[in-house]
């Protein structure tokens, strides 16, 4: 089932979400939703608070981008709450987008390593460092379970440049070819 995805300006975007017990209800049903939403809206990632639930569960697929990067051919995963315990010193700079602030795409500086623990699909526990393109997504999306947004990491200046898109967001005007929730 497709789910309409949370826009900038909707509280749940910005709360700490919880970690989930083993016995979460429909949990297999929630995560297959994510991935058809996600697949719909053309996204690499959607973490749950972008369907208005507060709890820490992300999908990731890199698959789409196998031509360029062979590596992620099949990469299709789910993570379940994940927590990222250190990151490495080197930052990197690479332009992110949101599906919940369509129209916006700006470069952030994020460390290219980090240090990760999650369970996967069969809540099976993993701890491991996580790099390039993938701790890149990871670091964006387990934001999300921190109430982050991407925006939240552009300078001042950038913020300032962007602030008439957001408006428009948080009065209902969001432009985009998959179905959102917006604030009004
Ligand atoms: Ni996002």
């Amino acid at each position: 089932m497709i789910l309409p995805i949370y826009v900038f300006g909707q509280p749940v975007l910005r709360e700490e979400a919880q970690d989930i017990t083993p016995d979460y209800p429909n949990l297999k049903e929630l995560i297959a939703n994510m991935f058809e939403t996600m697949d719909r809206a053309d996204g690499v990632g959607l973490a749950a608070p972008q369907i208005g639930l507060p709890i820490r569960v992300v999908v990731v697929d890199l698959d789409v981008l196998a031509d360029d990067m062979p590596e992620f051919k099949g990469f299709r995963r789910a993570y379940i709450n994940p927590h990222i315990l250190e990151a490495g010193d080197n930052l990197v700079a690479m332009e992110e987008g949101c599906l919940s602030l369509p129209g916006i795409h700006e470069s952030v500086k994020r460390p290219d390593r980090i240090h990760v623990q999650y369970l996967d699909e069969e809540m099976k526990p993993h701890d491991e460092w996580v790099e390039g393109y993938l701790a890149r997504v990871m670091q964006h999306e387990f934001d999300h379970l921190d109430g982050v947004m991407f925006i939240d990491h552009l300078s001042a200046l950038r913020k300032q440049m962007i602030r008439g898109k957001l408006n428009s967001m948080v009065k209902g005007k969001a432009r985009c070819s998959y179905k959102v929730k917006t604030v009004k």
